[in-house]
């Protein structure tokens, strides 16, 4: 079962509650929710403000990919504001396991975002802990970059380790996300997908949504 998350970084900032509604009633199954601080990453974008702005607008769950330094200082604030998902970079990370039990401690599932460099070997101690691997397929900081094929191994490479370890971990793709560059991904064992500008970059939402999901389908 392939899941869609559009990401609101997409999305016309002046109409949010409309644009979350359009993409859940397109049959959405997360909102991916792209926190951007200006040092981690070369762009700033919001932060948990917009998350209570938009919680009113949808029932969906919402997922909050957090390219930012230090994220430990911010996870009780992005908690409180209806995570249901909250990632955090590896690199980012100095104390990796001790930012995922406090995400755990506040009852947001963790998980974890390798950038397209970052091995898979630097989160293998901590698999039984986290809920999510979200690898990127661009490098973080802007929608609307070219998919970055090279990290389709090791997508691969990691779901042939969580059925081998017989765990239960999503695995999310971030970073020009189409209807073409979804299909390699699903078949390497992924099964929930950022989409930005392919979503909210055209006309008819629902249209792109739904061609995007038949993709990793098929
Ligand atoms: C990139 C963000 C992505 C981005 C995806 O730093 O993490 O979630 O919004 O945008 P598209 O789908 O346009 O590549
Ligand atoms: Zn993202």
């Amino acid at each position: 079962m392939i899941k869609i998350a559009p990401s609101i970084l997409a999305a016309d900032f002046a109409q949010l509650g409309q644009e979350v509604k359009e993409v859940e009633a397109a049959g959405a199954q997360l909102i991916h929710v792209d926190v951007m601080d200006g040092h981690f990453v070369p762009n700033i974008s919001f932060g948990s403000l917009v998350m209570d702005a938009i919680r009113p607008h949808t029932t969906l769950p919402l997922d909050v990919h957090l390219m930012i330094e230090n994220p430990d200082q911010y996870i009780e604030q992005f908690a409180k504001a209806g995570a249901t998902y909250i990632t955090v970079h590896v690199e980012a990370c100095r104390h990796l396991h001790r930012t995922i039990q406090l995400i755990r401690s506040y009852g947001v599932k963790p998980g974890v975002v390798l950038n397209p460099h970052t091995p898979i070997e630097t989160i293998q101690h901590v698999l039984e802990d986290i809920d999510m691997v979200l690898f990127m397929t661009v490098n973080p900081g802007f929608g609307g970059q070219k998919f970055i094929s090279s990290v389709v191994p090791k997508i691969e490479a990691l779901s042939t380790i969580i059925k081998e370890r017989g765990l239960s971990i999503d695995i999310e793709i971030d970073g020009g996300i189409t209807a073409e560059t979804i299909v390699p991904c699903a078949k390497a064992g992924a099964n929930i997908f950022v989409a930005g500008s392919a979503i909210f970059g055209k006309e008819d939402r629902a249209a792109a949504l739904q061609e995007i999901q038949a993709a990793g389908e098929a």
